[in-house]
């Protein structure tokens, strides 16, 4: 199995890739512009790709990112990814991380302003805007504002409804409850015991609410021990804050405190999806000396996992040195990755051997 850069009839060598069974990536060396006409429609399942950031970086063949004009890159993009809709499935996802700039002092917003294009022109439908934190910040000498440590990833898609979205496969694992001194105690330290002692000091609750709410934190404890449920948290009138707001206009929780006197949360069974907040450090092992701008390889497992079903294809249109393709085939999924830069895909190429 090996990786095979494709100069030209694209087209054709995207359809024998995509008929065979073997996941190692294809790389097509070219302009994006051009290299998507040639994509069948409706032929991508998920997009991961971070383009050249505006006025930051010179890559090898120069091209987008080096307008005078910010508003002109914005354009140049905007028309690849409407070409880019006309290839990804109806059930498809758009992943974009993209680099903001400052311009005579001044913040540009650029990555919003390339959203709003897509959501108000190009009648995509914006799911999240993701914040990477990076954790840590780079080399920064200003000294009239504060150090830019995050960027965003905004998650598109083609159809408000019906896309492919598989958040079990994204859930941190719960971790179980034990058994502590007899007592089944969840994974947060809930064993019912202080619960018990509100519900028997409560000077809120009616003796028959009292009686219901002992039965029901029972039932409860007996779900965590027979590992239906991860964990939980008990509302009791006069002891807990009603979720949202105690107003029952604003909250159904306000209308079951008043009339049982208690509620529970649950806490989802297969495990907590991820936020909207990511921590990942920036990666600073991919032979920076050759390219500056690779992402991390953590950075895409959300966006495959989630929006790539198993027999699905991931496309990158500015691969660089393939690091979505690199955590597309380590998720077992097949991938296509476009560049410019020979000479990055060659790169890219390198750090397949070692996984093929
Ligand atoms: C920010 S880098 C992508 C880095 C990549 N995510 C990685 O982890 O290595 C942007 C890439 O876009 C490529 N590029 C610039 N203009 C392009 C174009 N018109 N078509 C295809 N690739 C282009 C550059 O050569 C560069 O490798």
């Amino acid at each position: 199995m090996t990786t095979l850069i494709v100069t030209e009839n694209f087209q054709s060598a995207f359809e024998q890739y995509i008929s065979q069974d073997q996941i190692a990536p294809l790389f097509v060396l070219g302009d994006a512009r051009f290299v998507l006409k040639e994509l069948p429609d409706s032929s991508i399942d998920c997009v991961m790709t971070s383009p050249p950031y505006w006025g930051k970086r010179e890559y090898e063949h120069g091209g987008i990112g080096l307008e005078k004009d910010y508003r002109d890159y914005v354009r140049h993009l905007a028309e690849i990814f409407l070409e880019l809709k006309r290839v990804v499935k109806p059930t498809g996802s758009f992943w974009l991380n993209i680099g903001d700039s400052y311009q005579r002092k001044n913040l540009l917003g650029i990555p919003w302003r390339v959203a709003f294009e897509l959501t108000d022109k190009q009648g995509w439908t914006l799911r999240n805007a993701v914040v990477w934190n990076k954790v840590k910040s780079g080399m920064d000498n200003t000294t009239d504002r504060l150090s830019n440590r995050y960027e965003l990833i905004f998650h598109f898609v083609k159809q408000p409804k019906g896309y492919y979205y598989n958040v079990d496969a994204i859930r941190s694992k719960p971790r179980a409850a034990k058994v502590v001194n007899g007592a089944v105690v969840s994974a947060t330290g809930v064993s019912g015991v202080r619960y018990r002692r509100q519900i028997e000091l409560s000077t809120a609750l009616s003796e028959q609410e009292k009686a219901a709410a002992y039965e029901a934190l029972d039932a409860m404890l007996a779900e965590v021990a027979a590992g239906r449920v991860a964990d939980f948290r008990m509302i009791i009138r006069g002891q807990q804050r009603t979720t949202h707001s105690d107003r029952e206009k604003v909250s159904g929780r306000a209308k079951e405190v008043r009339e049982k006197g208690f509620y529970f949360l649950r806490y989802h069974p297969k495990g907590c999806k991820p936020s909207d907040v990511w921590d990942i450090l920036p990666e600073d092992t991919q032979r920076r000396d050759l390219h500056f701008a690779s992402y991390p390889v953590d950075l895409c497992r959300i966006p495959i996992l989630a929006t790539c079903p198993p027999e699905g294809v991931v496309l990158d249109p500015f691969c660089g040195t393939g690091t979505t393709l690199y955590a597309a085939l380590t998720l077992g999924r097949k991938s296509v990755g476009i560049d410019i830069s020979r000479k990055y895909l060659e790169l890219a190429q390198e750090r397949f051997i070692t996984l093929l």
